[in-house]
């Protein structure tokens, strides 16, 4: 790995090569958020990498990544095309920001095959989360790239949930693949990160808008999602086998009334390669979610997912705050909803742990 450097500028002589970096001509570290430092560039390097993407444009936050892709691909007037089954804050952007600055958002239900369809045909920018957090809900990527690319229209698609370990849309036809890196490939809950994976033209309108907004990845945080990623193919099928175990378990307990989890709720959709590590269940009320987690104390309760620890989080009150009380209804986030981040701990030990639980629910 590339050593960190803790400076945020370096003494220069020669007036014209700081004008040159300054207008991203040369990669001279002369002030770090105009060049990232090498440590940052080969994280962008190794997801562009893993994505089969042409370059990577990294950001202090999956939001931040999201936000840039966004900002940088429309102008008033654009249209953006996306299904509602978002992560709340891309929610939020897509319905409440974006139309502020005269960019048109249509978003549909999952049920709304046909409009989204037909809105795809003017669009500009075709936005994709799939599997979805939290209702784990799949798109068929290739069926959109096609109508898509029909319309000339840029697709990006959010895989923090899936990760290259079970999907690249690129080789699907996607344009740009957008990570929030805090979650699955940092692994271990101590970096926030987010990684946009795309083409070289792309790329450079990114790192225009990451320099005017600032949101650039700090080295120190780059480095630890590298020392993640040293794990994270091991990390990712210890999770997953997880996952599918308790997926099935839960799919079969009287107390659960429902569970999200590709290939036990629907079939996993032909994009996906491997099992994911993400999943979701609905106790049916609040009161039966509570005595869960109350049950359950060794596993921890946080508003993230994708660490070496199992982790539970209410998508009412965390990853879908920032939505009404009625968008939540229309995107089915209930008030018995529970997700599930599987971590790397033996699957016994976690079969135990939710059975316990679930048995102390009057
Ligand atoms: C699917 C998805 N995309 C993007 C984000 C935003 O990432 P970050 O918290 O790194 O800004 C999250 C956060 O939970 C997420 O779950």
């Amino acid at each position: 790995m590339k050593p960190i450097d803790q400076n945020i500028a370096w003494p220069f002589t020669d007036e014209a090569i700081w004008v040159e970096s300054a207008n991203g001509r040369n990669s001279e570290l002369l002030y770090s958020r105009n060049t990232p430092q090498p440590i940052v560039l080969e994280l962008e390097q190794t997801l562009a990498r893993l994505e089969h993407a042409e370059t990577g444009v990294s950001f202090s936050s999956g939001m931040g990544a999201i936000y840039a892709s966004l900002i940088s691909t429309t102008k008033p007037g654009s249209k953006v095309v996306a299904f509602d089954t978002l992560y709340g804050g891309t929610f939020s952007l897509l319905k409440h920001m974006l139309p502020k600055w005269g960019v048109q958002c249509e978003l549909f239900a999952a049920t709304q095959s046909d409009a989204f369809f037909d809105a795809v045909r003017d669009a500009d920018v075709v936005y994709l989360e799939t599997p979805s957090n939290p209702m784990l809900q799949q798109l068929d990527i290739e069926a959109i790239v096609e109508a898509a690319k029909a319309a000339g229209a840029i697709v990006m698609c959010d895989n923090t949930v899936a990760t290259p370990f079970a999907q690249n849309p690129i080789l699907l036809g996607a344009d740009v693949v957008i990570h929030s890196a805090t979650k699955f490939l940092g692994g271990h809950v101590d970096a926030l990160a987010g990684v946009v994976c795309c083409s070289e033209s792309i790329a450079q309108q990114l790192r225009t808008h990451r320099e005017l907004i600032g949101s650039v990845l700090a080295p120190q945080a780059a480095h630890l999602i590298m020392r993640g990623l040293q794990s994270f193919e091991l990390r990712m099928r210890q999770a997953t086998s997880n996952a599918k175990a308790l997926a099935t378990f839960f799919s079969e307990h009287p107390t659960v009334n429902a569970v999200f989890y590709p290939g036990v709720n629907a079939p996993r959709c032909k994009s996906l390669k491997n099992d994911v590590a993400l999943l979701s269940i609905d106790l049916a009320s609040a009161d039966k979610r509570s005595q869960l987690l109350a049950a359950i104390s060794p596993i921890k309760m946080m508003s993230t997912l994708g660490s070496i620890d199992t982790i539970v989080g209410i998508p009412e009150t965390t990853s879908h705050v920032e939505c009404t009380k009625e968008e939540r209804e229309q995107l089915g986030i209930s008030e018995g909803l529970l997700r599930i981040s599987m971590g790397i701990e033996p699957c016994e030990t976690l079969l135990d742990i939710f059975s316990q639980g679930l048995e102390a629910i009057d």
